[in-house]
């Protein structure tokens, strides 16, 4: 198990991130949040005045952030330039507009390389859209969680403190149209990768149905 990685993909309010950090601090691994890197990405491009529409002004600026990643699964904090930005990545704002930078292949290119470097030799449960497919394609074990819309939406809400049921349905459902539509590096189920619906399931006994894949692969 030390040296594993556990590639974890899935739809937007699936569970993916919760499940992941569970998991990787039951086992003693490292973790890393790939969205979160997205999100850094996209919060600095808004921060300094990018077009995020306009996908030339998103590749120029792509190589400008100093983007790093805590991997610890019990506080995985996430800095630009130096700042923690932990916090300030999960605005609305930030959630709305981070699908069309991720689209963007000079963006996918920048932070596929800092994520190769972060998983080095491996020893983590690394989650995101294209971690199983592009990112480690030969990670031990590949998940592909999933979660009806009605069940992510509520879980998503409850988290927000009561926000609008049908408006977050939307927005998760728009931003896996995107992610799954685009031509670099879309959301898919990786070849090898196994489907966990969380649906009916709490999220310790998913955490507890992959730390068993995961025990189970070595
Ligand atoms: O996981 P999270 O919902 O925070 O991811 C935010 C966004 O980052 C996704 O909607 C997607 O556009 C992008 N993303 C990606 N590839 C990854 C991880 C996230 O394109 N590996």
């Amino acid at each position: 198990v030390s040296k594993v990685v556990v590639a974890v993909d899935g739809t937007s309010g699936s569970g993916k991130s919760s499940t992941s950090r569970g998991a990787a601090s039951r086992l003693g691994l490292r973790y890393l949040d790939t969205g979160a890197q997205f999100r850094a990405m996209t919060w600095w491009m808004l921060q300094h005045g990018v077009n995020i529409h306009d996908p030339q002004a998103v590749a120029d600026s792509a190589g400008k952030p100093d983007i790093e990643s805590g991997t610890d699964p019990l506080d995985p904090t996430i800095t630009v330039d130096g700042d923690d930005a932990s916090i300030a990545i999960r605005t609305e704002q930030v959630t709305n507009s981070v699908s069309p930078v991720s689209a963007v292949p000079e963006v996918r290119a920048r932070l596929l390389e800092l994520q190769r470097e972060i998983i080095g030799d491996g020893g983590i449960v690394v989650e995101g859209r294209d971690i199983g497919s592009v990112v480690w394609p030969r990670a031990q074990v590949k998940l592909y969680i999933t979660a009806d819309p009605a069940a992510r939406a509520a879980r998503r809400a409850a988290e927000e403190g009561g926000s609008d049921l049908g408006a977050t349905q939307e927005s998760l459902l728009a931003r896996d149209k995107i992610d799954s539509g685009r031509a670099a590096a879309p959301l898919v189920m990786a070849e090898g990768a196994q489907h966990i619906d969380t649906t009916p399931y709490s999220l310790e006994e998913v955490i507890s149905q992959v730390v068993a894949l995961v025990e189970a692969a070595g």
